[in-house]
Order: C-alpha cells, then sequence, then structure tokens
C-alpha cells in the first residue's frame, strides 16, 4: 500500500546485544538425544546465547539501543517514537514502555509489535510510515526476543534452534534524496497459524468463575519443522521478487541477502531460487540461532561492524516465521 510521501527515511546507526551465557551444540546433547553434527548440518548452528535473568529483555533491548544511540548525535530525549518488536514481552501489556523508561526516552511514545521472526521488518515498516507522512522525526525500532523462556528444553526438535538476543535501528526523517528505505512488501496466512506457536491455555475451569476465575499462562514452543521450512523457502522468494520487481530491481542488484536467521539451510535454499551468490548471504547462525526478532538487526549491525557493507550497497531483509508472517524491506545503505 503506498502511503504520500513528504520525507525520506535514513537509518543511522544500529546496535546489538546478546547475553554473555554460552550454550554449545555439546552441551544440548547431554541433556537431548542429538548431537553437534546433527544440528550444525541440518541447521548451521554451532552455539546460541541464553539469558538467565528475567529482566533480561528489557536489558539487553536498553543495551542494544544504547550501542546504537551512542554511534549517532541524538540523545534519547530527542526521540519520538519507540517501537519493540518482540514475541516474549516481561509483560502482556507490553515492554516498549520499559525500554522508554530505561533509556531516558520521555518525549516518546513506545509501543510493541508481536510477529515473531517478521517482526523487527514489520516493524522497520512502521516506523517509516511515521517519518515518511512527517508524524515522527526520530525513531528507535528495536527486535529483541528471550524465546528460552517458552522453549522445552526436552524436546530436540525445537530446543536446538533458538537464542537470545537484541538489536536496534535509529532512523531520522532526511530529504527524500537521501531516502534508505526504498520499498517493501509483507504478507500473513493465518489459516496456518498453527504450524509454529506458543499457545495460550486456561487453568481452574470452574463453574463458578468469579469465585475461581481463569488463570491464564503459556504452553512451550511448538513448531511442525518441516512445514515452516516449505514455506519460508517458496514464500521469502516470491516475497523478495515481488518487492524488487515493484522498484524495477532484480535479484542482480542485490548486495546483501539479509534473512532472517532460522536454518543456514533456509538461507541458502532462498539464496539459490534467486540465483544470488553464496557470498552475498549474510549467516550468523552459527554463533547465535535463531534469535526470533532480533535476528534481522543483530546481523545486519555485525555485518556493518565488520564492515562487510559498503555505502550504495543494496540491501534485502525478509523476515519469515509464526502467523504465518513473511516480508521484504529493500535498504540502500548509505553511512
Ligand atoms: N537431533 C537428532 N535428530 C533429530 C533432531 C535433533 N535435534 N530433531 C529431529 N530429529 C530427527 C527426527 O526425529 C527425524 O527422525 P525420523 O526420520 O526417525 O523421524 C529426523 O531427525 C528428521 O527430522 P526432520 O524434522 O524431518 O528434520 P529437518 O531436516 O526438517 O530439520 C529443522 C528440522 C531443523 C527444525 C528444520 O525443519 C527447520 O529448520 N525448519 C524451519 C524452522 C524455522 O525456520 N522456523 C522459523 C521461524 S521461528 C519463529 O517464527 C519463532
Amino acid at each position: 500500500m503506498k502511503s504520500s510521501i513528504t520525507q525520506g527515511v535514513k537509518i543511522l546507526a544500529t546496535g546489538s546485544a546478546v547475553p554473555d551465557l554460552c550454550i554449545s551444540n555439546e552441551l544440548i546433547s547431554n541433556m537431548v538425544d542429538t548431537s553437534d553434527e546433527w544440528i550444525f548440518n541440518r541447521t548451521g548452528i554451532k552455539e546460541r546465547r541464553i539469558s538467565s535473568s528475567p529482566t533480561s529483555l528489557i536489558d539487553m533491548a536498553t543495551a542494544a539501543s544504547m550501542n546504537a544511540l551512542n554511534k549517532t548525535h541524538i540523545n534519547a530525549i530527542d526521540l519520538d517514537l519507540i517501537i519493540l518488536a518482540t514475541s516474549t514481552p516481561n509483560d502482556l501489556f507490553g515492554s516498549a514502555s520499559q525500554l522508554q523508561a530505561k533509556i531516558g526516552a520521555s518525549k516518546a511514545i513506545a509501543f510493541d509489535i508481536t510477529a515473531a521472526c517478521s517482526g523487527f521488518v514489520i516493524a522497520m515498516v512502521t516506523a517509516t510510515q511515521f517519518i515518511q507522512n512527517g508524524s515522527y522525526s526520530n525513531v528507535l525500532v528495536v527486535g529483541a526476543d528471550v524465546l528460552s523462556k517458552w522453549t522445552n528444553w526436552s524436546d530436540r526438535r525445537t530446543c536446538i534452534l533458538f537464542g537470545d538476543g537484541a538489536g536496534a535501528a535509529i532512523l531520522q526523517s532526511c530529504s527524500v534524496l537521501e531516502n534508505n528505505i526504498l520499498g517493501f512488501h509483507l504478507n500473513t496466512n493465518g489459516q496456518k497459524f498453527d504450524q509454529l506457536n506458543i499457545q495460550c491455555e486456561y487453568s481452574n475451569h470452574d463453574k463458578n468463575f468469579f469465585s475461581k476465575g481463569l488463570k491464564g499462562s503459556f504452553k512451550y514452543i511448538t513448531m511442525h519443522g518441516k512445514e515452516v521450512y516449505k514455506f519460508a523457502v517458496s514464500k521469502v522468494p516470491q516475497s523478495i521478487q515481488a518487492c524488487l520487481g515493484s522498484l524495477n530491481l532484480s535479484s542482480e542488484n542485490i548486495d546483501w541477502l539479509l534473512l532472517h536467521q532460522a536454518n543456514e539451510r533456509i538461507l541458502y535454499a532462498v539464496a539459490s531460487r534467486l540465483m544470488i551468490p553464496s557470498e552475498k548471504v549474510i549467516s550468523n547462525l552459527a554463533k547465535y540461532g535463531n534469535t526470533s526478532a532480533a535476528s534481522i538487526p543483530l546481523a545486519l549491525n555485525e555485518a556493518l561492524e565488520d564492515n562487510k557493507i559498503q555505502n550504495g550497497d543494496l540491501i534485502v531483509m525478509s523476515g519469515f516465521g509464526a502467523g504465518l508472517t513473511w516480508g521484504t524491506l529493500i535498504i540502500k545503505w548509505y553511512r
């Protein structure tokens, strides 16, 4: 959907944070019937970071945000808007306001976006709308998740995959000529919501509702891995092609393919379908596993810090996961 664009969007800086505790494949193979060889061959993952504190979501989001802010000329007080993409809030009413308070961004409005592993892309697109239509000038977008808290550590089909982390980007309005965000393409298929979820359940069901009430809680992550794999490999290339097409670009124009870090086989299968050489694929799965909404900004920040991404490079980002949701954002990078 097109809106009336009066402003461009500049990505001023990125930042990231991960917990200290590192869990190797070997350690997991002491807990469930698996092996380093199986995990690495099927996913590309060697280790992941796990947070041990209940406040870790906010701590990580704060650290990633400050890491990004410290690379810019603006302070937290200058922020107009904070969007926190997370599916693992530490408060069901949302965690973004705690992040706002912790970094001292008292003038910013703050809210969460829940869209699993597509969360960061959807949050970036949302932020872009507010900037392009002239509503806000300085926006902090954060992707942060602590899926380790919702992982069944005795289920070898899922516990090998996930890790915790946070990544942030500071966006600012600029002239349309300096615009970094070229286009996007988003999708949802709610018919397949049950392929990947963390379901709510209610206990103490009693006829006398008002004396006992219903206590809500959440189950562990459940996932139909093969189905999600097939969905990602078929739908993500289509989304990228649609987005490129809307900008009169083709996959040959891509300098970096930055997909949600779910499984290295998915990254290379998508690249191969688009005929993108493997050197253009950004992957840090080996170190962090699948960090859900954090995976794209974490990998983007690392690629920038490693000076992989150069001025003028075209970056295609795609998130995909629970919902099912998937989406693409195309960026032209300028420092
Ligand atoms: N160690 C050893 N064996 C295992 C393990 C394990 N950790 N897990 C499964 N197996 C076994 C299975 O039991 C099965 O054995 P069987 O053939 O005797 O039944 C065999 O290995 C193959 O299992 P599959 O599930 O078919 O393995 P697959 O190659 O599909 O890999 C995986 C599984 C890694 C989960 C893959 O399907 C995948 O990555 N799917 C996509 C996940 C994803 O992208 N999620 C994204 C979004 S996440 C979000 O939104 C929060």
